[in-house]
Parts: structure tokens; sequence; C-alpha cells
């Protein structure tokens, strides 16, 4: 089970870093009769495996007595200095009288680059990465895939010191790629990626923790329809991608980006929901619709856009109305936003929320001026009432009195 105080962890984001790399010579056997690697570059020497010791032998490429410039025969072996890839072929050695004694294949390339990786999760149970090479090297290569997980929790850590260490699975039907199935969440990994030819091995590190390199696969079954007398609403539902396990502790957001296709930008809408109304579509124009979901703590990054769907609103009710003779009032009020021509800009969203927020602020507004108007009139009726009193309080009195007489009677009583 997952807490609610490792839910909080799962914000941390972690970037994956390459660390290390090194090239080893490892050769290896690869199972080629006749054949011999060497690196470009090198002097390589091919040795004529049946020669009898001292007797002069004869060397021939492709069956012709023509070698690469500059190689020699130095005691039955031909050695070609600073071999280039032009000087790979079929090597024969000949006896004195033109007998085959030995055939060896050169091939010729360069040791293996360090290669690029990266590592994506599209659900939060395994991940995969991914490499290519950086080096064309010209020979056969092949790749030993590893990690070693490293705990973030104290108790394993103290368990096994060294992390847990197992094979990066690699799928044959996916070349460039292997998996670590049931990976955890919490915990972080170092890739081991080698790229391994005949002449030697060259590995990246790779630190990576699901947080961050967790990206959903897109969104599914995404559709849109026209919402019945609304001319600028459409109707937006789609499911979780297939790929990410349904799990109450790990839920996705989404966000939406449509325009009408005629139009070149795109207004962006973001949901935790699997449904969204499009409020400020325009009536009459079709329009095209994607989705991308992302983890809902905002770990790792944004699925790609889905698959596009496309829709077009109902046509203006109250166009359509104006031709007629009457104009139905349940209509209009449905439709909500009555018809004018389409807005020049295509983002101008205004949902019912933003609506009553413009209100609820200007009432905050008024209400404000008021107490100000009201504050001010205090202070000046305090004033000048002080003002009074500082002056004869029988010449202020007499004032006084003479005002309330001539006051209209009804504005006496109380
Ligand atoms: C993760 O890998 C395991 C083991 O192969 C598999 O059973 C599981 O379905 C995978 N999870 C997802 C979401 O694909
Ligand atoms: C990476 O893996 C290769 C091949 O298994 C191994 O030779 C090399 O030592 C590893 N490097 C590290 C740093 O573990």
């Amino acid at each position: 089970m997952h807490s609610p105080t490792r839910g909080l962890g799962r914000v941390m984001v972690f970037l994956a870093a390459a660390l290390a790399s090194a090239s080893l010579a490892i050769p290896e056997g690869w199972g080629e009769e006749g054949v011999q690697y060497g690196q470009v570059g090198t002097d390589v020497t091919l040795s004529c495996a049946g020669a009898r010791a001292g007797s002069p032998v004869q060397w021939r490429r492709e069956g012709a007595a023509a070698l690469p410039e500059g190689s020699a025969v130095h005691q039955g072996a031909l050695v070609l200095p600073h071999a280039s890839l032009a000087a790979a072929g079929t090597y024969s050695c000949h006896g004195e009288d033109g007998s085959l004694l030995h055939t060896v294949s050169l091939r010729l390339g360069h040791l293996p680059g360090v290669p690029f990786v990266s590592c994506r999760a599209s659900d939060y149970e395994n991940f995969s990465c991914s490499w290519t090479s950086s080096l064309e090297t010209f020979l056969p290569t092949r790749y030993i895939t590893t990690y070693r997980k490293k705990s973030l929790t104290g108790e394993e850590k103290r368990r096994n010191k060294s992390g847990h260490v197992g094979p990066c699975l690699q799928d044959p039907s996916r070349a460039g790629t292997c998996t670590v199935h049931r990976s955890e969440f919490w915990s972080s990994y170092r890739l081991n990626i080698t790229e391994v030819n005949p002449l030697g091995s060259s590995f990246r590190l790779l630190d990576i923790t699901m947080q961050a390199i967790i990206k959903p696969d897109p969104p599914e079954g995404l559709v849109v329809e026209p919402v019945p007398l609304a001319p600028r609403r459409l109707y937006v539902s789609w499911k979780y991608p297939a790929s990410w396990p349904k799990e109450p502790h790990f839920q996705l957001r989404f966000r939406l980006q449509y325009r009408p296709v005629i139009h070149r930008s795109w207004s962006v809408v973001e949901t935790v929901n699997l449904s969204e109304v499009i409020t400020d579509a325009f009536a009459g124009l079709e329009h095209v619709v994607q989705v991308s979901a992302k983890d809902f703590l905002d770990a790792g990054n944004w699925s790609e856009w889905s698959a596009e769907a496309r829709a077009t609103p109902v046509r203006d009710p109250a166009t359509t109305a104006s031709e007629g003779t009457t104009t139905d009032a349940s209509l209009e009020s449905l439709a909500e936003e009555p018809s004018q021509a389409p807005n020049p800009e295509p983002i101008n969203r205004s949902d019912p929320l933003e609506k009553m927020a413009i209100l609820v602020s200007l009432g905050i507004f008024a209400f404000f001026i008021l107490a100000a108007v009201l504050v001010i009139t205090i202070l000046i009726w305090l004033r000048v009432r002080k003002h009074s009193k500082d002056e004869t309080k029988p010449h202020n009195f007499l004032v006084a009195a003479t005002h309330l007489k001539a006051l209209p009677r009804t504005q006496i009583l109380p």
C-alpha cells in the first residue's frame, strides 16, 4: 500500500543523469568461422595458419596478387599497417606451388562508442530504456543491459548494501530497447548499457527514477460531439490509456487542445475529468481536438497528443430562428451564448465559473466603493462637528437651532 506521505514524495523529481562511460577491451568469440576482426587505423596482422615455419608464402586478396599499399609479409604473416576500412576483404595465403594454405576474411571497424540511452515509463510498474550507438563501427554489435537498484528506504539499504542487480530484459522483437519489470516508483535505478563488439566494449551509466521518466501513453477513445442547441459547445470525452493500470493512488490528469480546422492556433484547457465541454467553439465550423495525459501529481512528462477527433458544433439556432417566424425562448436559453458573428479571436473562453467570478468581484468592488464613501462622509461630518465645537458654543447652538427650525417637519420627526 502507498501511504499519503509516500504520495507526496512523488512530487520530487530526480533528473536522469549520465554518469560515466568507459571502453574496455574484451575480445570474445563471435562464432564466425574464418573471420578476423581488426581495428581501423592500427597495424593488422594476418597469420598463415597452414604454412610450415621458414617456407615462403604468397598472400593474395580476393584471389589476386594486388595487396593493399604498404602491406608486407613478415615471417609468413601479412602485416597491414594503419589498416583502412578499404583493406577489409578475403585474404588467402599460398605455398610456393600456389596451393591454398589458409583463407581469412578480414573485417575492419571501430571500437564501440558510448551508446546514447534514454529511459521512459509508460506506467508506474515497468520502465524501458532504449539506446542508439553513437558511432558506426561497421562490426557486429550486441548490448549487455543491467540495472542496480538503489532503494530509498533505510531498512533495505541496511539489508542489502550493494543494491539489487538485475537484467534489463531485451525483447528480440524490439531491437534497441530493454525493460525493467515490476520497478518501484520510490527507488532509483542505475542503468548500465554496454555496447560490445569484437574489438571491445563501452558502457553508459544512467541514473533514473520513475518520477522523472514517467510519461503515460496518450489517452484513448477520444470522442467529440456537438451539444444540441448550443452552437458554441462541443462535448469531448476520452478514456485512460490501456497501459495505465487503474489504481486510486496513481491517477492521471489531462489537457485538451482544440481549434477550428481553418485556424492555426490551439486553445488549451486542463482537467482532471474524463470529459470536458468546450464553451467557446465556433458555430458551424469543424473543430479538431486532441487530448494528452500526465501523472496526477505532476511527476514526469505529458504524454504525446492522442489521435485527432473532429466535430462541428450545431448551427446557430438564433440565426435559424430569425429566418422563421417565431423565436423559441427555451431554445435560446439552452444555447446560452446567443449567436454573434464568430469572434475573430479563437481563444476566448467564458465558462459559467468565470462569469460568476466576475459578478462576485464586481459586487465586492461596489461594496468597497460604498464603504469608502460612507467612511469619507463620516470623517467629513466628524471634522465639521469638531470644527463647529471649537467655535463659540452659544453661536453654534443658535445656528443649529435655526437649522432645525428651517428644516421641513418631516425630517425633524424621528
Ligand atoms: C509490467 O510488467 C509486468 C510483468 O511483465 C506485467 O505483468 C504488467 O502488466 C506490466 N504492467 C503494465 C502496466 O503493463
Ligand atoms: C557495466 O556493465 C558491463 C558489462 O556487464 C561491465 O563490464 C561494467 O563493469 C559495468 N560497469 C559498471 C560501472 O558497473
